[in-house]
């Protein structure tokens, strides 16, 4: 199939790398002209295992190609999906200037009958605002969707490839039968293909995500609570998690939830609600506990600094919102670092992979380390934020040793309390007993 896919994000590369590997003719197009001249090149603006390897692949065989112009690709696509960037606006709600924008290019474009597909996460009633444009500027018949993309970053090869379901909202047959050919090669471990109306598809990917930050922010007030009775919250969470009703994944308790997804769609569905006057008084509780947890790791270094972190050295062990990415986006990290500087501390941090993105961000107000024990040298604590495996099993010795003050304050809850009381730390984690 001819597939057009406007931007380059993670979704759009993901979409199309992944498309392009079971056969299909796909051009990926995007305003950004660097990007595109990179992407040409195999230098890829993300990191995202398995991508990389794909897009060189893709690119050499022909089927995948990067393009800044969408207008000539949409005259001979079959399919277009528009996975442009929905930032949020002020008040939280998704910004559909690009979304709308691509979509009055490829309505001024179109030359023979296509299927056109939001992929950007919007909110309910987007595909309408995108088949009103189209349908003042087409002279040919479209059919728009809604596909949601529930891809994780670090994993979203293998989340596009073998898809726990694939949700498609769909009005006409026509949309349905060739999307369900485009889909066939992902699921044919029987997972499903689930056909419905726009607006449940629309719906479907904020629920998802807004129950997955709800399961995050509940353990995490849950951890605190472990705190103050006693228990240990990796045993309620084993469990609780053990009830196939509920399910062993994503209870873990952390510094708060970040990245590009959750807080955004969080705050979009919280904004879609009160656009209908149906107040969502979880999803909003969801929200205002996120907040309050991204300052639980500074609360608890303060409190093990004596009261005052002012003229002291924090080390930080990850930068990025989870491991397996080098992405900031609304990082725990970021709301650590700027109230420790806030507080007059230096910081000195190290990832394996986020410290030039960091570098964008924090530009040279921290330091940034080459190596996890170059960053604790001298150091009167460590905070871990990030679950990079290469934090698990570290030289704790040589850590002890390079610490100036043997304080850890662990926001993933990756060492063992008793061990590393008995290695002489003092050790902080996350609604378990010392
Ligand atoms: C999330 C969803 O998981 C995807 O299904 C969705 O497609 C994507 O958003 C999106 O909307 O595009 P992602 O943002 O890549 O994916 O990251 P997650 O792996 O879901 O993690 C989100 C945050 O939750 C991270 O900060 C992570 O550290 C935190 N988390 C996750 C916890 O604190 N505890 C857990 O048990 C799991």
């Amino acid at each position: 199939m001819q597939i057009l896919v406007i931007g380059t994000g993670y979704v759009g590369l993901v979409v199309g790398a992944c498309l392009a590997e079971t056969g299909n003719d796909v051009v990926c197009a995007d305003i950004d002209a660097q990007k595109i001249a990179d992407l040409q090149n195999n230098i890829l603006p993300i990191y995202e295992p398995g991508l990389e390897e794909l897009v060189r692949r893709n690119q050499e065989q022909g089927r995948l190609r990067f393009s800044t112009d969408s207008a000539t690709a949409a005259a001979t696509a079959e399919v277009v999906f528009l996975a442009v960037g929905t930032p949020p606006g002020e008040d939280g709600s998704a910004d559909l200037r690009h979304v709308l924008a691509a979509a009055e290019t490829v309505g001024k474009n179109l030359r023979r009958e296509t299927v056109v597909i939001t992929k950007s996460t919007v909110p309910v009633g987007t595909a309408k605002k995108v088949s009103d444009c189209l349908a003042r500027h087409a002279r040919v018949p479209f059919h728009v969707c809604s596909n949601p993309e529930f891809l994780k970053e670090g994993a979203a090869v293998e989340d596009f490839m073998r898809p726990d379901r694939v949700v498609l909202g769909v009005e006409t047959d026509f949309a349905r039968s060739v999307l369900a050919e485009l889909y066939a090669p992902f699921v044919r471990t029987g997972k499903p293909i689930l056909f419905m109306d726009i607006a449940s598809a629309e719906l479907t990917k904020y629920a998802a995500n807004a129950m997955l930050a709800t399961r995050i922010s509940f353990m995490n007030e849950l951890a605190l609570l472990c705190e103050r009775v006693g228990a240990d919250v990796d045993n309620v969470r084993r469990g609780v998690g053990s009830d196939a009703r509920i399910g062993s994944s994503f209870l873990f308790p952390g510094p708060g939830y970040g990245g590009s997804c959750f807080p955004k769609d969080v705050k979009a569905l919280l904004a879609t609600a009160g656009d209908n006057d149906v107040p969502l008084r979880v999803v909003a509780a969801v929200h205002q506990a996120n907040e309050r947890q991204k300052h639980v790791m500074y609360d608890r270094l303060v409190a093990a600094l004596d009261g005052d972190v002012k003229g002291t050295r924090v080390a930080v062990w990850g930068l990025a919102f989870k491991p397996q990415t080098d992405d900031m986006r609304e990082s725990p990290a970021l709301t650590l670092i700027e109230a420790l500087l806030a507080a007059g501390a230096d910081v000195v941090a190290h990832d394996p992979v986020a410290m030039t993105h960091a570098q964008k961000v924090l530009g040279d107000r921290i330091t940034y380390a080459a190596t996890s024990y170059d960053a604790v040298e001298g150091a009167d604590a460590l905070a871990v934020v990030t679950d990079w495996n290469e934090y698990r099993h570290p030289d704790f010795e040589r850590v002890r040793g390079a610490l100036a003050r043997p304080i850890v304050v662990d926001g993933r809850n990756l060492y063992q309390p008793r061990k590393m009381e008995a290695l002489g730390f003092e050790y902080h984690s996350i609604g378990r007993p010392l």
